[in-house]
């Protein structure tokens, strides 16, 4: 067990390695891929657009986008043996199954074992599409419904919301979702990107990789945050008056418990993800007939900068945003995998591309050295 507090803090600033895919700068709140800015990619592309983008580093042509489009549609069903494992799994937590299937993925594909740079991509386009499939089949199962085949004609978007639900989405929902699923797509050296990296570096396969990235997303501090923001806010309730928001939150906050989806290792300002979702929320939450709950999370929001100076992450709005697109808690944190898989992807790809093993060192605080050896027998 450590003795003293980690000095190393969490990797804190610490430039790891070189990357041309994404870039953020926390003191000025922007961000953007491959130089594009977050905002233009969100108001003007769809998520195809910008999984090409993020994996040639060059937006595509309008055949290239429809290669790319054809290459999904192909890609999305899943093999009848993942379904029998999926159904085989007992119901819980998606991201329990989201690990187990994307890792079974790679005993029915083919190229699995092939290194090359071609078949590496063509398995960036399958985990995209695939993972969508999962995240919104294992939804399908948990309220008992059968699971629904894509549909070729639909994008990506449109065709994860119609596997979920069984009904083809309005343009309103599609594109509001295809926003979440760009502003999501990636994030630089995050936690779950940093874990499929180091993963990627040992020369492991891209399926391993994949794994040790949602394996990291899953946790609170990291993706799991905007389903614990959907639970804060069921707890507070959509009509709570803001005399009750804000005793809720200030209680929270003086038993020193974090409040979900706020604060941000990089950003010292709003998170420019953040100011789309709450338009969303806003927009989504008064067409569903619920604006309360983005009531609620304003009050919320402007309750924590002044009591902790804490800006919103990608997390807050998100969370609101989905309960008005219809979408089950406990499918969040998957979907932000159905989303960063492109941006894991990328950046796998880019680590096989020029390659070195990620092994850094830890500053020894253990016992002293030497520790006298007493044997089993005498201790
Ligand atoms: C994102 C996060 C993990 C960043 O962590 P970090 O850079 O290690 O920052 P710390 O956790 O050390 O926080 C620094 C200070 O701000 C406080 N703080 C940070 N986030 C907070 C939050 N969401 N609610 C209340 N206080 C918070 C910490 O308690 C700490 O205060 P202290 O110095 O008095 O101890 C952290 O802000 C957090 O846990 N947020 C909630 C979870 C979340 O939304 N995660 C999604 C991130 S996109």
């Amino acid at each position: 067990m450590p003795t003293k507090k980690d000095s190393k803090g969490g990797l804190q600033d610490v430039v790891a390695t070189t990357s041309a895919i994404c870039d953020l700068d926390g003191d000025r709140g922007m961000l953007s891929y491959c130089g594009y800015d977050i905002s233009d990619l969100a108001t003007g592309a769809t998520f195809e657009e910008v999984c090409y983008l993020l994996w040639h580093r060059r937006l595509p042509t309008r055949s290239e986008l429809g290669d790319l489009q054809s290459q999904f549609s192909a890609a999305t069903p899943l093999p009848e043996q993942i379904l029998r494992i999926m159904r085989s799994l007992p119901p819980g937590d998606g991201m329990d199954a989201l690990r187990t299937l994307t890792s079974a993925l790679a005993h029915y594909d083919r190229e699995a074992g092939d290194t090359s740079a071609p078949a590496q991509y063509r398995k960036a386009i399958r985990l995209t599409a695939k993972i969508s499939t999962i995240v919104a089949t294992w939804g399908r199962l948990q309220i008992s419904g059968g699971p629904i085949a894509p549909d070729p004609a639909l994008g990506h978007a449109a065709n994860f919301l119609y596997m979920l639900t069984g009904q083809r989405p309005t343009t309103r929902a599609t594109r509001a979702f295809d926003i979440a699923l760009i502003l999501h797509a990636d994030h630089e050296l995050n936690a779950s990107t940093f874990a499929g990296r180091v993963t990627a570096a040992t020369l492991s396969d891209i399926y391993s990789a994949t794994v040790a990235a949602i394996g990291a997303l899953k946790g609170p501090l990291h993706g799991g945050a905007n389903a614990a923001v959907m639970r804060l806010l069921l707890e507070i309730g959509e009509d709570a008056s803001n005399e009750q928001i804000d005793q809720a939150i200030k209680s929270k906050l003086n038993k020193k418990e974090k409040i979900p989806g706020f604060g941000h290792r990089v950003y010292r300002t709003e998170d420019p993800r953040a100011t789309h979702l709450r338009q969303m929320s806003k927009e989504l939450g008064e067409e569903s007939g619920h604006p309360g709950w983005f009531s609620v999370s304003e009050r919320i929001e402007a309750l924590v900068k002044e009591e902790k100076n804490l800006n919103a992450n990608v997390d807050f709005y998100s969370a609101s945003t989905y309960h008005a697109l219809g979408i089950s808690i406990d499918l969040f944190v998957p979907i932000f995998a159905v989303s960063r898989i492109s941006g894991w992807t990328a950046h796998i790809l880019e680590q096989y591309g020029n390659n070195r093993l990620i092994r850094p060192r830890a500053e020894y605080i253990g016992p002293e050295y030497p520790q006298q050896f007493v044997e089993l027998s005498q201790r």
